[in-house]
């Protein structure tokens, strides 16, 4: 099967590229870095030629709230006619577990942008929601950072490897569309403060967790069960 990966030099996306070729796929990284651009529309015809699957896993080099937010509308719109235009069958999109509870954050408005393009237009598609990957564990503390003390909710928080984001979009892709969402999560569940400061003793980091009520997640508030996938999760 042909499966183009949008975003296919990033984190995610080379871990997918290369777990679909291991399995005999004809899988396609397509990122500006290969000449491929969803933004400017630079080298998309051209690489969803006889693509059976587009899978996007971009990331905005700016997530600031208004080009974050323009980079998902722009780039979705891009890629979902170029797939019109190619006959390609399946688009699918990597989002986050909880977007819907996180509007706070233009980040996750973006994100539920993108959602929502995908969810009315005409190409099959499924969006897998994952939780947060436990890579970017260390910049949640970094961000909740004040001088020694990092000030973090008691929100509970399902971690995933993304070794198994990757694994499991890659199986998504190669099946039916199932035209809606599905919820991938880690195995285990901890408190968002109390895995940072496992996080930073695993690293003799000096500073220290304040646990905070009021405290931010990625600068913004979040109730308990925010980051938590239901019970569909995979
Ligand atoms: N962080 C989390 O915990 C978490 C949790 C759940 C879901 N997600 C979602 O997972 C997705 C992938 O994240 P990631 O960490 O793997 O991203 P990443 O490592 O930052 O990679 C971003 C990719 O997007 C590509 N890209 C940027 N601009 C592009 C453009 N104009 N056209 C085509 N490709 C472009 C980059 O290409 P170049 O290398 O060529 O620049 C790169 O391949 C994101 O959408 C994110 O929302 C994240």
């Amino acid at each position: 099967m042909k499966i183009v990966v949008i975003g296919g030099t990033g984190l995610i996306g080379s871990k997918l590229v290369k777990t679909l070729q291991e399995q005999g796929h004809e899988a396609v990284p397509a990122s500006p870095n290969t000449g491929v651009n969803s933004i400017t529309g630079v080298g998309l015809a051209d690489a969803l030629k006889d693509a059976s699957a587009v899978v996007d896993v971009t990331n905005s080099p700016s997530w600031e709230d208004a080009s974050v937010l323009k980079f998902f509308e722009t780039s979705t719109r891009n890629l979902l006619a170029a797939e019109a235009a190619s006959g390609v069958g399946h688009h699918v999109a990597l989002s986050v577990v909880g977007t819907e509870r996180l509007l706070e954050s233009g980040f996750f408005r973006a994100k539920l942008a993108q959602e929502n393009l995908i969810k009315a237009s005409s190409i099959p598609y499924t969006i897998v929601r994952a939780t947060q990957f436990f890579e970017f564990v260390k910049s949640i503390g970094d961000l909740s950072t004040n001088g020694h003390k990092v000030l973090l909710p008691p929100a509970l928080i399902q971690p995933m490897a993304a070794d198994d984001v990757a694994s499991a979009v890659g199986k998504i892709a190669l099946g039916a569309p199932l035209n809606g969402a599905v919820e991938i999560g880690g195995p285990e569940r901890f408190r968002l403060d109390e895995l940072i400061q496992l996080d930073l003793a695993a690293r003799q980091d000096p500073r220290e967790v304040i646990t905070d009520p009021q405290g931010r997640y990625y600068g913004i508030k979040v109730t308990e069960n925010a980051l938590l996938p239901g019970d569909a999760q995979r």
